[in-house]
């Protein structure tokens, strides 16, 4: 067997003039739940359907379980279910007759067909919508069916691209238990996009973090807090026209500060809480009005703002950094 389920080499992908994946190499471990994390159009559906071989790349190779997609393509989509951006269910057809069709597709056997049903609305908590209209089902529950119909061919790698993007923090903990439960007791691989920051912190083994299509991080979620050196970071909220003054005392004290959209944040050594002391005493000599001064340890949001120095914001333009569970976008 493979050592590894999915190896990435060197993916490149092109639109004209546009590179939308730069040279990404990857490998996805046997059993691990990995993360593409990125914002909008930062290449993750590409290089995801270039893996599924929905999409032929312009250079580079992608292995599924040691099989080489290009050469031998049915094979290696045989060992993988999807579950792609958009929602794909029948809206006009019921939970079971969804899979059903699903796995008729995929020639299962009509007896192991009524078995897998089973199993995978059993493990989506479908079971008792079995013959609910798929129409009528919440955001949730489409994701949710969708992630059965992906096990429909009992795969050993699942891909999903954004498979909780616009769902309720509800629904999405419901999703994350469900590929917990299908990754541990199951023993599949998962390979998912995202643009969640606790997506990737609190579900995810490793993560990628990809931006302009190029893969700029790769390691745990400590890892990568770790790999970019801050022990805390301290951030200071404040009205826009004094963040100026703001960032002048971060810089006074031996700080290197960044100016966000209603903040100033800076990676903090060891001696954060002194520093604290230092910038009060500083802003109150100067009388710089301030809204909150905290300190916190390093989430996936400092580390992309550390890598690209840009701020992280959710899809509507306002700041969410320094929290989790929030969506990343770039600044225009
Ligand atoms: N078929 C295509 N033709 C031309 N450009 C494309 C095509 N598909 C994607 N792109 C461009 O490639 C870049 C990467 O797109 P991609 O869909 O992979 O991003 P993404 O990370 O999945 O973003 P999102 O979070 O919005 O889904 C974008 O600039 C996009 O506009
Ligand atoms: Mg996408």
């Amino acid at each position: 067997m493979a050592e590894y389920a999915i190896e990435i080499e060197h993916l490149v992908k092109r639109f004209d003039n546009l590179t939308a994946v730069n040279d990404v190499s990857l490998n996805i471990r046997r059993g691990e739940i990995f993360g593409l994390l990125g914002p909008n159009g930062a290449g993750k559906s590409t290089t995801l359907n270039m893996v599924l071989g929905l999409l032929s790349p312009t250079s580079g190779r992608v292995l599924v379980n040691g099989t080489d997609m290009h050469t031998n393509p049915y094979a290696a989509r045989n060992e993988m279910g999807i579950v792609t951006q958009e929602t794909v269910v029948e809206p006009e057809l019921t939970a079971e007759q969804n899979l059903m069709i699903f796995g008729r597709l995929y020639h299962i056997p009509e007896p192991e067909l009524r078995k897998n049903i089973d199993f995978a609305l059993g493990l989506a908590d479908l079971t008792s919508f079995r013959n609910a209209y798929a129409g009528t089902f919440s955001g949730g529950m489409k994701r949710r069916l969708e992630t059965a119909k992906s096990l429909m061919h009992a795969p050993s790698v699942i891909l999903l691209d954004e498979p909780t993007t616009g769902l309720d923090i509800q629904n999405r903990t419901k999703i994350w238990d469900l590929l917990r439960d299908i990754n541990k007791n199951q023993n599949v691989t998962i390979l998912l996009t995202t643009q969640y920051l606790e997506e990737a912190d609190q579900l995810c083994d490793r993560i990628g973090i990809i931006d302009h299509g190029r893969l700029i991080a790769l390691g745990t979620p400590t890892e990568l807090r770790q790999k970019i050196g801050m022990n805390s970071v301290i951030e200071i909220s404040a009205d826009r026209e004094v963040l100026q003054k703001v960032a002048d005392v971060f810089r006074k004290i031996g700080l290197e500060p960044k100016i966000l959209t209603n903040k100033v944040v800076a990676p903090a050594g060891s001696a954060a809480t002194k520093k604290i002391e230092m910038l009060i005493k500083e802003l109150s000599a100067r009388k710089v009005q301030i809204h909150n001064i905290s300190m916190h340890e390093p989430t996936i949001d400092d580390v992309f703002l550390k890598l690209t120095g840009s701020e992280v914001r959710d899809t509507t333009g306002d700041y969410v950094g320094g929290r989790a569970g929030f969506m990343m976008g770039r600044v225009r």
